[in-house]
């Protein structure tokens, strides 16, 4: 059933009476494995999503399915502690469902993560990648249906999904950092099962340079609704075929933990250097 605008309204309410006048200005979807930065928030109100009328709970490993709000980093942000995966049998809107949400209660900007497959050769797993593009062929939109026009236009721009200025932010960061930080484009695969090698190597020739199964219905649903958006992917594994051996789902949890220090402090140092949400000469 298509969600209309007043249950959005209704679940940003209903948060936004646990806040008491706190706004949020900065979402971040945390991927697998990488949800404890959660824990570090100052003064957290943690909210499970099954408290949140219309929200479903998340069921994926490594995913948590709460959302922690308070500072981090300097920011107000709201943590989407465990996202929605198509995969699990949500459908796209309620995938979207909880973007919309944070972007009536106030964020403007959406920091994301995953863990994602490496299809280049010549990068290795444990490396982090800057998202610039994705490519989505195939499946459903997340904005396909009745458009809501209090959110964004029926046939929205593609051109800067990952907002440029973000972009430099991160390479700047990464720099500062000392930490290596590939860039490329993310090829949605909407799994659950890993891909072919057949299919990685199709990704490859396609201009994918990692592939995973989250990220992109977030991304087109926040970017519509006029967020500025910086994605992150950590490349968790070489892609399928590209090692003599089968990928299993353990190995992307523990990539997650052993790359979870740069990852953390990445994803810290870009939300330091945010520009203060009075003073963005970019929106
Ligand atoms: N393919 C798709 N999704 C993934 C992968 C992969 O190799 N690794 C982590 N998420």
């Amino acid at each position: 059933m298509p969600h209309p605008f007043s249950h959005y309204q209704e679940s940003a309410q209903a948060i936004a009476r646990r806040l008491g006048g706190f706004t949020p200005q900065v979402a971040l979807v945390l991927g697998s494995g990488l949800g404890d930065l959660a824990q570090e928030v100052e003064h957290p109100v943690t909210i499970p999503y099954g408290e949140i009328p219309h929200l479903r709970p998340s069921t994926a490993p490594g995913h948590q399915g709460q959302l922690v709000v308070g500072t981090l980093a300097g920011q107000q942000v709201a943590v989407m502690q465990g996202r929605m995966h198509h995969y699990e049998g949500y459908s796209y809107e309620e995938v979207g469902y909880p973007l919309r949400v944070l972007r009536l209660l106030g964020c403007r900007t959406l920091m994301v993560t995953n863990a994602a497959g490496c299809v280049r050769p010549d990068w290795k797993a444990g490396e982090i990648m800057l998202l610039t593009d994705h490519i989505k062929l195939g499946s459903e939109s997340p904005l396909r249906g009745e458009n809501l026009p209090q959110f964004g236009p029926r046939f929205p721009d593609a051109t800067h999904l990952y907002t440029p200025q973000l972009q430099s932010l991160a390479r700047r960061t990464a720099g500062e950092l000392g930490l290596t930080l590939r860039e490329g484009v993310y090829f949605y695969a909407h799994g659950p099962q890993y891909e072919t090698p057949a299919e990685v190597r199709a990704i490859r020739l396609l201009g994918g340079d990692a592939v995973g199964m989250s990220t992109v219905p977030e991304v087109l649903v926040a970017a519509h609704c006029g967020m500025e958006v910086l994605g992150f992917s950590l490349l968790s594994n070489l892609a399928a075929g590209m090692l003599d051996q089968p990928l299993t789902e353990q190995e992307v949890l523990q990539a997650g933990q052993a790359a979870r220090p740069h990852f953390s402090a990445l994803v810290l140092g870009c939300l330091n250097r945010l520009p203060n949400p009075g003073n963005v000469t970019w929106r």
